[in-house]
C-alpha cells in the first residue's frame, strides 16, 4: 500500500472510534514517524466541553510514549457523518498546529483528508508561520 494510503487507513479506522457526542464531529490523526511506524488518535469530548482532546494531540502522546519524537507526516480527517460530503477543510486547529510544531520541521507534511481522500497537503510552515518553538527556548 502507498504510504499515504497507509496513513488515510489508519486515521479513517481510529476515527470510528472517536468519542464526539456533543459536537458529532469525528476526527482521526494518523502520523507517520521517522522510523516508519504509523501512531493513531481520534477526538475525546467530554460534557465538561472545554476539556476535550483532539485527534492530533491523541496522536502524538501514543508516538511519545512509544518512544519517538519526529513527525515525518500526518495526515488529518474530519467530518459530521450527517454531512460527509461538507467540502470543508479539517486542518489542525491553532493549538495543535504548535503541538505538531514541537516534533515536526518546517517542510513537514501536513495531509487534510475528507471521506473520499486526501484534498490538500500543506506544510507546517504554510499552517504555522514565523512560529516559536524549542530552539528559542536556547
Ligand atoms: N477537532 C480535532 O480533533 N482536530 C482538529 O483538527 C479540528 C477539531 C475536534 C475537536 C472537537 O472534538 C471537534 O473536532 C469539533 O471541533
Amino acid at each position: 500500500m502507498a504510504s499515504l494510503d497507509e496513513l488515510f487507513e489508519a486515521a479513517r479506522a481510529v476515527r470510528d472510534r472517536a468519542h464526539a457526542p456533543y459536537s458529532r464531529f469525528k476526527v482521526g490523526a494518523a502520523i507517520r514517524g521517522r522510523s516508519g511506524k504509523i501512531y493513531a488518535g481520534c477526538n475525546v469530548e467530554n460534557a465538561a466541553y472545554p476539556v476535550g482532546a483532539c485527534a492530533e494531540g491523541g496522536a502524538i502522546s501514543l508516538m511519545v510514549a512509544s518512544g519517538e519524537t519526529a513527525i515525518a507526516e500526518i495526515l488529518v480527517l474530519g467530518w459530521t457523518d450527517a454531512h460527509p460530503d461538507a467540502p470543508g477543510l479539517t486542518t489542525p486547529c491553532g493549538g495543535c498546529r504548535q503541538r505538531i510544531r514541537e516534533f515536526a520541521a518546517p517542510g513537514t507534511p501536513i495531509h487534510v483528508a475528507g471521506p473520499e481522500g486526501t484534498r490538500r497537503s500543506f506544510t507546517l510552515e504554510e499552517l504555522l508561520p514565523e512560529s516559536f518553538g524549542p530552539e528559542n527556548l536556547g
